[in-house]
């Protein structure tokens, strides 16, 4: 969806994006202080992407919490288009998906897009959609979700059993409104213009309500979802929305596949994320030592002090004081950038620990998990 000078949809961000103006145009609610104070006084603390405003928008939340509250209870669901490598971006969703989880003891579904991606992305070959989806798997159970309260599948494994409600889904929608949504042309794929249906599916895999968190980008699903769903008796589905983790290069610039210097891949080492964090993260700081020294820098701009903010700095005083330090010009940007390069480094091993157990724990997550086993029992519809 356009508005002003930036777009916003499932497959392209591009310009500096409003967030305010998003909220008006998609019609979503910002997350208000009475709905954080809730969350706290339920889970005991705030994470931090909700203390700091990164997750800053929501459909329903309220409800999700009254429903949580009242004993009725809600269901998480989540997901990956898998056409490369994770970068630090498309996993901190997940991270804050299994907050939600261990805070509110819920299920967890993840939908694992390999057909949206091999339709959408032309270079991206069948083999690779499939090896892709492993690899991304594999990062996903690393974040540490309950393999009995979580299951994750691949459409075109999984697609019998969500194919019946996707039949119906798909009536609901025609042409006109999928275009006006996604933005289809006479030239997308006839693949691409079915597949909403198939994220559609999965808010309906509990007969309670679904909690979507992402970034703000998938919101367009949901709005369709609202409009059809209690037509099958569902509820509307509930969505959090994030702020986009800006690139490397810049915080109006997007991360691309196709250009590693603009994110820090989940498989990065510790050189590549020096490096890249030394040549290409975007400084606030000034030209020349003396200047830093006089002026400060601005952190608002700096793509190191905003990834720390976004997640790499938890500590609330710690932040702050790097925040008054780069803004005094008592911090240099390569002071700051070392910080950032730290934190990145020490959260990639402990990620890349928790990966390589993974693979044992695969089967259980898709296949014989409880969760995974109920669902490959039932069909929805
Ligand atoms: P995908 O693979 O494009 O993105 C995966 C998740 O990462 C979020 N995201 C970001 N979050 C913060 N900063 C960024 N720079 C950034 N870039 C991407 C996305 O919003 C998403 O949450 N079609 C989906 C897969 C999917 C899905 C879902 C996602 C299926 N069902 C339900 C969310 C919820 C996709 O291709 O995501």
């Amino acid at each position: 969806m356009a508005a002003n000078n930036f777009i916003v949809t499932p497959w392209e961000v591009e310009g500096k994006v409003d967030y305010n103006k998003l909220i008006e145009k998609f019609g979503t609610h910002k997350i208000t202080q009475e709905i954080k104070d809730k969350i706290k006084k339920l889970t005991g603390e705030l994470h931090v992407m909700l203390r700091r405003d990164i997750f800053f928008s929501h459909r329903d939340l309220d409800l999700v919490l009254s429903d949580y509250e009242n004993g009725k209870g809600f269901f998480t669901y989540t997901g990956r288009g898998p056409s490369g490598p994770m970068h630090i971006g498309h996993i901190l969703p997940f991270y804050f998906t299994k907050w939600i989880q261990e805070k509110f003891d819920v299920n967890v579904y993840i939908e694992i897009t390999d057909d949206e991606k091999f339709w959408v992305k032309k270079k991206l070959s069948y083999k690779d959609a499939q090896k892709w989806s492993y690899e991304n798997i594999l990062d996903i159970i690393a974040v540490g979700f309950n393999p009995d309260k979580t299951f994750i599948f691949q459409d075109t494994e999984y697609i019998s059993n969500i194919y019946p409600m996707a039949v119906k889904v798909a009536r609901k929608i025609n042409f006109s409104l999928a275009k006006a949504v996604f933005g289809f042309t006479d030239q997308s794929n006839i693949g691409i213009i079915f597949f909403p249906a198939l994220q559609i599916i999965p808010t309906f895999f509990e007969r309670k309500r679904c909690l979507i968190p992402s970034a703000i980008d998938q919101d367009p699903y949901w709005r369709i979802q609202r409009d059809i769903a209690e037509s099958f008796g569902y509820y509307k589905t509930a969505a959090i929305h994030s702020k986009f983790l800006p690139a490397l290069t810049g915080p109006t610039q997007k991360m691309s596949a196709s250009k590693p210097e603009t994110a820090i891949y989940l498989n990065d080492d510790e050189k590549i994320v020096r490096k890249k964090i030394f040549r290409y993260a975007f400084s606030g700081g000034q030209p020349t030592i003396e200047m830093h020294r006089k002026l400060g820098g601005n952190p608002d701009i700096d793509v190191s002090f905003i990834w720390l903010k976004y997640f790499f700095e938890p500590d609330d005083k710690k932040l702050k004081e790097i925040e008054e330090k780069y803004r005094a010009g008592e911090l240099l940007t390569g002071e700051l950038k070392q910080i950032l390069i730290e934190k990145i480094n020490n959260f990639l091993k402990e990620h890349k620990r928790r990966r390589k157990k993974a693979i044992d724990l695969i089967d259980k997550f898709k296949y014989d998990g409880s969760l995974a086993s109920e669902m490959w029992s039932k069909k929805i519809s």
